[in-house]
């Protein structure tokens, strides 16, 4: 149980042993308990995602993932019309409980195209399909982290402080993690750093679960309140932001966790580079600009009481709680993906990341 045990760096989201159903580790009791759910229904999973149990953009994608295998192992048809009309239900269900994140959308549209570009074969011979598929999109990730993890590497020097805001560590993904993936990586190589970790409010994500990480990784991590990226900036401890992303549009603006765009504004007043690290999964082309992205507002709740032992305000105040908000493209100094780092003007580097590499066809 809490901070003994186990690092995070290991599979987090996955298939039980029997294959039937989805098995994660509770991040919302996170670092105080150690505790493994099993998800069995398709209610189980959605609460899993809207509760935050599962959480970050790609570990909520493979999540997905081996959600729709397992909901398509109790679908009990053998006509195939009937099993597809099924499996898109439940899909369009999953896709309800969180709207940001373009990776549950990404996820349940590759498990679906299985079942489309397979309706000649017999119903049972499509499962096995569906669990090849869902598992290659953990591998997948599984590759994508360690290469943007090698690409932000790249980006900083032994010694140097970091800040970063809510998790995108390995919890949010599968292994090493988009934002904290450099860290990680480069602590496997003898580096220090010095990470400064936002607590992210209202649900913390930055206390809860960058500074467990990072302290598991042993990397020297210090825990700030959100209002004082400003002053640690300002004394020149920061060398570069690294963010995580939940739906980058296609000219670069960027949807992550409420708040990321405070500390992008700040970066750019102290010159500091602020950098947003993230798979091609979580590029949304089809979403022009920022104005386009979705952003899920939560309940007032969560500011007012969830983590307080009395509620911290007036049951009757109104409150505003989106989720996440959008860094404007013009304050990111680079997108980091694990085809390589995109960099103004986004409208032709991202694009340029979806055009087929002759050599891998
Ligand atoms: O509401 P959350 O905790 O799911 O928000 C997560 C973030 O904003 C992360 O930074 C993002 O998903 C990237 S995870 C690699």
């Amino acid at each position: 149980m809490g901070l003994a045990g186990e690092s995070t760096n290991m599979d987090h989201v996955r298939l039980s042993d029997d294959g039937k159903y989805v098995v994660i580790l509770d991040q919302s009791k996170l670092p105080s308990e150690t505790e493994y759910r099993t998800l069995k229904s398709a209610e189980d999973i959605y609460e899993a995602i809207f509760r935050l149990r599962v959480r970050g953009a790609p570990a909520i994608g493979i999540c997905a993932g081996y959600g729709m295998y397992c909901l398509a192992q109790t679908i009990h048809e053998e006509d195939y019309e009937t099993f597809k009309s099924r499996f898109v239900e439940y899909g369009d269900y999953l896709n309800g409980s969180r709207p940001t994140a373009v990776n549950l959308s990404w996820a349940i549209k590759r498990m679906t195209a299985v079942v489309e570009g397979n309706s000649h074969k017999p119903v049972k011979d499509i499962l096995p399909l569906l669990e090849r598929e869902c598992r290659a999109i953990h591998q997948e990730d599984i590759r994508m982290c360690r290469a943007i993890s090698e690409f932000g590497l790249s980006l900083i020097k032994d010694g140097d402080g970091i800040l970063t805001h809510c998790n995108a560590g390995p919890l949010a993904t599968s292994r090493y993690g988009t934002a904290l993936g450099p860290l990680i990586l480069g602590k496997e190589r003898g580096m220090e750093f010095h990470v400064f970790a936002d607590e992210t409010r209202p649900l913390l994500q930055g206390a809860r679960l960058t500074a467990y990480e990072l302290v598991k990784a042993g990397i020297d991590v210090t825990l700030i309140c959100d209002n004082m990226a400003g002053t640690v900036m300002k004394n020149g401890w920061v060398s570069a932001c690294f963010v995580g992303c939940d739906r980058v549009a296609a000219n670069g603006d960027t949807a992550n966790k409420i708040g990321t765009s405070v500390v992008a504004v700040l970066a750019k007043y102290y010159g500091i580079p602020f950098y947003v690290l993230g798979p091609t999964s979580t590029i949304d082309m089809e979403c022009a600009s920022g104005e386009d992205i979705e952003i899920e507002e939560r309940d007032p709740d969560e500011i007012k009481k969830m983590f307080y032992q009395k509620p911290m305000a007036l049951e009757e105040v109104k409150c505003y709680n989106p989720a996440f908000d959008v860094t404007d493209h013009s304050l990111i100094s680079g997108i980091i993906t694990e085809k390589g780092i995109c960099r103004p003007p986004y409208e032709d580097s991202l694009k340029a990341l979806f055009i087929p590499d002759p050599h891998q066809l």
